[in-house]
């Protein structure tokens, strides 16, 4: 454990400071200082995504993020995406595809898409499964996952945000 540090980042558009061990995971910091819990721990050791967030517009595992590397940038977490009440066209299209059964890993799965989106605003099917590798669903909806993404595209172009 090292001495604590201010550390100063954007989350969710909103600046925050944390008094903090500089070496504690990001997802620590965001659930249990900043009460934001959308973001889930799974495995704890960066292999599952659960924990996604946005760092500088880039999907991270927060749960493998030490605070202090995300001094000064800009996170965004699941909470963030939506506009005001606006879904994002992620979140709107998870929700009609039904892409979840328990629903734990898609905070992540969500955040992964946008971040997917953003890079590439129509992937293909194989586009779709490689940008998403890093996220895992143990309840094996995968290809509906897949098929929200796809819907999710369609949703953009349709002007959704
Ligand atoms: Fe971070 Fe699994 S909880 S990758």
């Amino acid at each position: 454990m090292s001495a604590e540090v201010t550390v100063r980042f954007t989350v969710n558009g909103r600046e925050r400071s944390v008094q903090t061990d500089p070496d504690r995971p990001l997802l620590d910091v965001l659930r249990e200082d900043l009460e934001l819990r959308g973001t889930k721990y799974g495995c704890g050791e960066g292999l599952c995504g659960a924990c996604s967030v946005l760092v500088d517009g880039r999907r991270m595992n927060a749960c493998r993020t030490a605070v202090a590397k995300v001094e000064g940038r800009a996170v965004v977490t699941v909470e963030g995406l939506a506009d005001g009440d606006e879904l994002h066209p992620v979140q709107r299209a998870f929700l009609e595809e039904g892409a979840f059964q328990c629903g734990f890993c898609a905070s992540g799965m969500i955040v992964a898409a946008a971040a997917l989106l953003d890079f590439n605003p129509a992937p293909s099917d194989e586009e779709v499964v490689a940008g998403m590798d890093h996220n895992i669903c143990r309840c094996c909806s995968h290809p509906a996952i897949v098929k929200a993404v796809r819907r999710a595209v369609e949703l953009s172009k349709g002007g959704a945000r």
